[in-house]
């Protein structure tokens, strides 16, 4: 695309903003032009929080569509749209809410702890939610005595009964960005870059967060990052993520994990169905727009409040 038509279609999302009292979300794994001219960029809570207490009329969410979800739950009375709708996650498809159900009732003792990013039902049937910044929290907030059932993610429930010690019974999900980081070319950039340190997604298999210097949400990457006197990193999750690290910390070396293939370029094709194009048609047309059954939101709605409570101990609203 040349220069002069990006012009013109960053200014016309600009006007078209404006016109609709938008505001634009964005998560970190989104293509570079989208970040850039997002108001707001962030990983799935920080995300979740700026949504549910936001006073524009429109929400923009340029990610995927479990997290517009998780907007028009919180904040119901905004319209919320997304570039494009089929813009799923393999952690929701991998698990069908009929399937999950069925299971769930051979272990109803068991509190049920599940990922946001997951379907409507799935939440419906939760007892709390988590995002990759608080799963531990909110695995240690579960009294000790209490059986626990963790879904969708099999390697972030790995991870968290690793971290907790709580035993848990895992669905058997994954992500499809995460799970295909190579073991072996990992080693074998350790090797090349020495003075390196590896940071990871909780997603990610067992044999790479192994490997891992720290294991954070992508706040949580970034903000070690920021902070951390290294200046070289090998980074485990979504290859866009890159772009927001150079911003935030400019002057420092992030080196892609690659996957089997050796292709440093893994990046998550939900994500990647949202472009500029996209983003000024749902704003300009405010479709397609995220609509939930009411009763169904209430439901999804209380794993979510039950989340907020244990991490910031109160739920955030817009106040209206
Ligand atoms: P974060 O909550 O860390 O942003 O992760 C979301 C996600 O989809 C990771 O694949
Ligand atoms: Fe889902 Fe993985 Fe894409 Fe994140 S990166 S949205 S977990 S498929």
């Amino acid at each position: 695309m040349t220069t002069a038509i990006r012009d013109d279609l960053e200014l016309e999302i600009e006007d078209l903003r404006k016109e609709k009292n938008a505001i634009v979300l964005a998560h970190y794994y989104q293509h570079a032009d989208i970040q850039d001219i997002a108001d707001f960029v962030g990983d799935s809570l920080a995300l979740s929080r700026k949504a549910a207490t936001c006073e524009q009329d429109v929400i923009v969410f340029c990610g995927v569509r479990f997290m517009a979800e998780t907007a028009k739950i919180l904040n119901p009375s905004r319209t919320v749209v997304l570039p494009d709708y089929e813009a799923s996650c393999s952690l929701v498809d991998g698990c069908p809410p009929a399937v999950f159900q069925a299971w769930r009732e051979k272990h109803p003792d068991h509190v049920v702890v599940t990922y946001i990013n997951s379907s409507l039902e799935l939440k419906s049937m939760s007892d709390y939610c988590c995002t990759s910044s608080n799963a531990v929290q909110i695995i240690e907030a579960i009294p000790a005595d209490k059986k626990i059932i963790f879904a969708p993610d099999k390697n972030l429930g790995a991870y968290l009964a690793k971290v907790t010690g709580r035993e848990m019974l895992l669905w058997q999900g994954s992500c499809m960005v995460h799970e295909i980081f190579s073991e072996k070319h990992l080693v074998q950039l350790k090797e090349q870059h020495q003075d390196a340190l590896v940071l990871a997604h909780p997603e990610c298999e067992e044999t790479i967060l192994a490997l891992a210097d720290f294991v954070g949400s992508t706040a949580g990457i970034l903000k070690f990052a920021r902070e951390s006197e290294h200046t070289k990193f090998l980074i485990g999750t979504e290859a866009r993520m890159i772009h927001a690290m150079e911003k935030e910390a400019p002057g420092k070396e992030f080196i892609p994990i690659p996957t089997s293939t050796g292709c440093a370029c893994n990046e998550c094709p939900h994500m990647m169905r949202n472009n500029m194009e996209k983003l000024r048609d749902c704003l300009r047309d405010l479709t397609p727009a995220i609509e939930i059954e009411e009763s169904l939101r209430l439901r999804a709605l209380l794993p979510i409040e039950a989340m907020f409570k244990v991490c910031d101990g109160d739920v955030p609203t817009s106040g209206d």
